[in-house]
């Protein structure tokens, strides 16, 4: 069938395949049948995916044989805590889960995150597969086996790494996707390309109308795609100490975005198509890249939809914020600056750089 697609994920033992294919939510129950689990399945989900798109994993699962118990939590960050995990395993222990009944996660990162990490912790781990139904958890938090939720104090504070089983993603799901949503997760789609494959950001700047009408085959191409690069490089180093660490393109600077809003003025994808723009003009400054890197980006960026300018914020205050961030080793805050599209580089960023180049930025503002 023209636009399905399979992506291996190597990694030992943990091996695992994405099944990219329209139309593929209806299989869930066959694909489960072929992964030796016992009988008894639970769907994780929130409410707006549940009213879409429940009954049919439900009648899928159900008709492959399995016993289907539904766990529907509330949509939307606010749900990404202890207190949902606790509900999840709640509802496991109730319905006497053992250690080869699986969870299937159906819904957003955020269902995918909680779900793995009470996957990762119920009985000491059992299995999941996950289901992702936006652009964001499709191309991205879905694969990898990061899972967690956030403290009070800050984001993702709290988690484990637990790969799935599988992952199943059917494109069609993403037609129901607020405009917001998409146009969002199609800046970690530009951030594969920059950080990695000169080609696939080209493909992006010729089908930029294309992916703004989801048209279904860029889509499923553009989703192929995106897996294949950020399965590589989890391949590569699956724990995060070093490698990995270039899927935190535009992170730095977003993360520090998404905090000082808030966490309410930006989406996460949006914040990180700023934090790219504006970590690319910060590595053209340090004289890592060229005007036209930034340039193309940029064009891109905004072809899309995406913001791509720094909201008001004073230096002392971002500074302050990207401390907080995790990828902060021995006092430096740790950068990935793009050398050319295609190719970016790991180096840390001292305070004082970082000060000359947000100063001189105004001169600037409005590029
Ligand atoms: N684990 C990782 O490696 C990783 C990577 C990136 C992001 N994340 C996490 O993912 C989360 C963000 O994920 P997200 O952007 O998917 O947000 P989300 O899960 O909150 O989903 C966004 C909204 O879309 C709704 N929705 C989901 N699917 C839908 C569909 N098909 N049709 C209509 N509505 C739908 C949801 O109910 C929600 O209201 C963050 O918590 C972030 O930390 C994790
Ligand atoms: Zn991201």
């Amino acid at each position: 069938m023209l636009g399905k697609y399979e992506v291996r994920v190597s990694l030992a033992e943990r091996s695992y395949d994405i099944l990219i294919a329209r139309g593929s939510l209806q299989e869930i129950g066959s694909v489960l049948g072929r992964l030796g689990l016992s009988n008894t399945v639970g769907i994780v989900t929130d409410r707006h995916v549940a009213e879409r798109y429940l009954t049919r994993i439900v009648r899928s699962v159900k008709a492959a044989g399995f016993r289907a118990v539904p766990i529907i939590l509330p949509a939307g960050e606010r749900s990404k805590t202890l207190r949902s995990v606790s509900k999840i395993l709640d509802e496991l222990i109730a319905a006497k889960f053992e250690r080869r009944s699986a969870l299937i996660a159906l819904g957003g990162g955020v269902i995918g995150d909680l779900t793995g990490f009470a996957a990762a912790i119920y009985l000491r781990g059992i299995p999941f597969v996950q289901v992702p139904t936006t652009l964001v958890a499709q191309v991205d938090s879905s694969v990898g086996g990061k899972t967690g939720v956030d403290h009070p104090l800050g984001k993702n504070l709290i988690g484990a790494f637990h790969q799935p089983l599988a992952v199943l993603i059917d494109p069609d799901t993403l037609t129901t996707l607020p405009k917001r949503e998409w146009v969002a997760g199609l800046a970690e789609v530009i951030k594969y390309g920059m950080i990695a494959d000169e080609a696939f950001f080209a493909y992006l700047e010729k089908h930029t109308e294309a992916l703004l009408r989801r048209e279904s085959g860029p889509v499923a191409q553009v989703i192929k795609r995106s897996c294949e690069i950020k399965a590589k490089v989890v391949a590569e180093d699956e724990r995060e100490s070093d490698r990995r660490r270039i899927l935190n393109y535009g992170h730095t600077i977003g993360h520090a975005l998404e905090a000082l809003g808030g966490y309410r003025s930006l989406l996460h994808g949006e914040a990180v198509a700023i934090g790219m723009v504006q970590e690319a003009d910060l590595a053209r400054h340090l004289g890592i890249c060229s005007q036209e890197v930034v340039d193309r980006l940029r064009g891109l960026v905004r072809a899309a939809g995406l913001p791509d300018a720094m909201p008001k914020v004073s230096f002392n205050a971002l500074w302050q914020a990207l401390q907080h961030d995790k990828k902060v080793a021995h006092g430096e805050v740790y950068g990935v600056w793009p050398e050319q599209v295609g190719r970016v580089r790991i180096a840390p960023l001292a305070r004082d750089a970082c000060r000359r180049w947000f100063v001189g930025r105004g001169a600037r503002s409005g590029r």
